[in-house]
């Protein structure tokens, strides 16, 4: 049984999720994201159910920047998920923020948690670091990003691995690629939410209509 966890990205889509089920479970939680809860709309609204359990304790840190040490202190497990996300905008001025945050933020994280002694870490990986392909991917297939979200999501997961492999280090790491994730909370920029909400294609203004808003 998990005695104390840190989820990163707490706040955002799939964490706040992640934050929601643990505490289900019981489990005491210490949520880490840059978006501060009481003053960022998203942040108070997916963690709304979060904030009034006396399991969660919500911290405001960015990742490649803060002392990280205080917060994995005494944690068993870190469920890595603060990234900056997204494939296109990866391609913006803010490009640098994806090295930043994905990058330089997770190895930030890593030799916290390698310092307080953290022995389990589960990072959130993602599609994106394999390349175009005419078949669906296996997960034996060579990685190819083709974009700075794709490459900083790849080094952050090999990070991740490569700490863990240490032949001195008594910890355990788990990269998940997620594909296309979608459900209540989901990101605004995403193409399901896209195409549901914003009339991309004619079919979503009829779908849109008959699921109602998730
Ligand atoms: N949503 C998907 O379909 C999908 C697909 C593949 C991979 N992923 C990965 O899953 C994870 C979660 O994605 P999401 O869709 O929930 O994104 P999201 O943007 O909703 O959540 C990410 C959270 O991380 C926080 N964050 C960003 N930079 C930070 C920093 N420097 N310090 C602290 N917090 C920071 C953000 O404020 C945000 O709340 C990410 O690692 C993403 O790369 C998501």
């Amino acid at each position: 049984m998990m005695s104390r966890v840190l989820v990163t990205g707490a706040a955002g889509f799939i964490g706040s999720h992640l934050v929601d089920a643990l505490l289900g479970r019981g489990v005491r939680v210490v949520g880490l994201d840059r978006r501060r809860v009481g003053e960022h709309a998203l942040a108070d609204e997916n963690l709304a159910e979060a904030v009034g359990s006396p399991l969660f304790t919500p911290y405001c840190l960015d990742l490649a920047v803060d002392q990280l040490d205080d917060l994995v202190a005494g944690c068993d497990t870190v469920f890595h998920l603060a990234a900056r996300p997204g494939v296109r905008p990866s391609w913006s001025r803010e490009s640098l923020d994806y090295t930043q945050t994905n990058v330089l933020g997770t190895h930030r994280l890593l030799e916290a948690c390698t310092r307080q002694g953290v022995r389990r870490r589960v990072v959130a990986s993602s599609s994106s670091v394999s390349g175009p392909a005419d078949r669906p991917s296996r997960d034996e297939d060579p990685t190819c990003p083709v974009s700075p979200y794709g490459v900083s999501k790849l080094a952050a997961e090999q990070l991740c691995l490569a700490y863990a492999r240490r032949a001195d280090s008594p910890l355990s790491a788990v990269a998940l690629r997620y594909f296309t994730v979608y459900g209540p909370r989901q990101r605004p920029d995403m193409a399901i939410d896209r195409i549901l909400y914003r009339g991309m294609w004619p079919v979503g203004a009829a779908a849109a209509r008959t699921l109602g808003p998730w």
